[in-house]
């Protein structure tokens, strides 16, 4: 499966450089490349797949590799290997983590759901393996409406880690969930005053929005969906021009697949002029070239908790 005769790019090597390495890696390791649109754009450009939540797992499940590469933050390379015990799971920074996923510590989660014994756990999948195995189903900003429409409406949910998705949750399907409350430190500092200042500059354009931003900024959207879906909107639009309310690496496939279209990152508060996420940019195409060469660092996974995570996971996949 693997050899050991490969390439090595000089410390300055440039990203083309890498990107060559990076292919040659991908075929001696039989290794697959999976990124998240908040990637940086050197990172989508070499990947085989990029995707939401959702399409990643459904990749990652069907994937016939023997490596996966994954770019994107812990919780989603975590996942892959929940699906995969046997695959050689690579992350190119282990420090590339979630503050949505760092709001929900396993004890307290514990403790949150004794105190709601009757109720089901429907958990985004932007959480630990530990908080994955505390639940009954998982789902991601793409399917959250569609699973919980599915769960009888007398049966009592709870709703884990992210307030703003399950309070959009709520409103699209009229059921009252009992919410943890985390955040996404990159969605909730969106400036809406900013917003609104930014659609008078533009009124032709269309503000299109992810579900973990607050309300009072999805109050202001036109649309309101998953990376994915937001990037299919923006095509099948008949207008020109859209202010994207989520992490602006999204805009990198928007703008490759739409040229002749404008898209304006919405504006942070603050004096910061993007709102890049802090832990998923900690990813690098030379880091994710150095782990291809090295193998490391590996997603390691204790069995138990693999098992446990494994279930809810699998209820989502058939549920969407
Ligand atoms: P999706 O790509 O599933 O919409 O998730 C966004 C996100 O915050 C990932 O961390
Ligand atoms: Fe986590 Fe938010 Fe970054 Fe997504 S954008 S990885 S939810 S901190």
């Amino acid at each position: 499966m693997f050899t050991t005769a490969l390439s090595s790019p000089s410390p300055q090597a440039t990203a083309v450089d890498l990107f060559e390495a990076i292919e040659t890696l991908k075929k001696e390791l039989n290794a697959v490349v999976l990124a998240h649109y908040y990637q940086d754009p050197d990172i989508q450009d070499v990947a085989d797949y990029i995707g939401d939540s959702l399409g990643l797992s459904q990749r990652a499940a069907a994937t016939e590799a023997d490596v996966i590469v994954f770019a994107g933050v812990h919780f989603m390379a975590e996942t892959a290997k929940i699906l995969n015990p046997d695959k050689l799971v690579l992350l190119p920074d282990l420090a590339a983590g979630c503050s949505l996923a760092d709001t929900c510590p396993p004890e307290a989660f514990a403790a949150f759901k004794a105190a709601h014994p009757d109720h089901l756990v429907v958990s985004y999948i932007n959480c630990s393996a530990a908080i994955k195995a505390m639940s009954d189903i998982i789902c991601t900003s793409s399917n959250a409406v569609k699973i919980v429409e599915q769960i009888p409406a007398d049966q009592p949910i709870i709703f884990a880690p992210d307030r703003n998705l399950g309070r959009y949750v709520m409103a699209q399907t009229g059921r009252d969930l009992v919410l943890w409350q985390g955040s996404c430190m990159v969605h909730e500092i969106f400036s809406e005053k900013k917003l609104v200042q930014l659609q008078m500059e533009y009124p032709h354009a269309e503000i299109v929005a992810h579900p973990e931003c607050e309300e009072p900024v999805l109050r202001h959207a036109h649309y309101i969906g998953s990376t994915t879906a937001l990037l299919k909107y923006v095509q099948a639009s008949d207008r020109h021009q859209f202010i994207v309310v989520t992490e602006p690496g999204i805009i990198h496939q928007m703008q490759k697949q739409l040229p002749d279209k404008l898209f304006i990152p919405a504006p942070p508060t603050g004096n910061c002029a993007c709102n890049e996420c802090p832990h998923m940019r900690l990813n690098t195409l030379e880091k994710l070239y150095q782990a291809m060469k090295n193998r490391q660092p590996e997603i390691v996974l204790p069995e138990a908790i693999r098992q446990a995570a494994l279930a809810p996971i699998q209820r989502m996949l058939a549920m969407s």
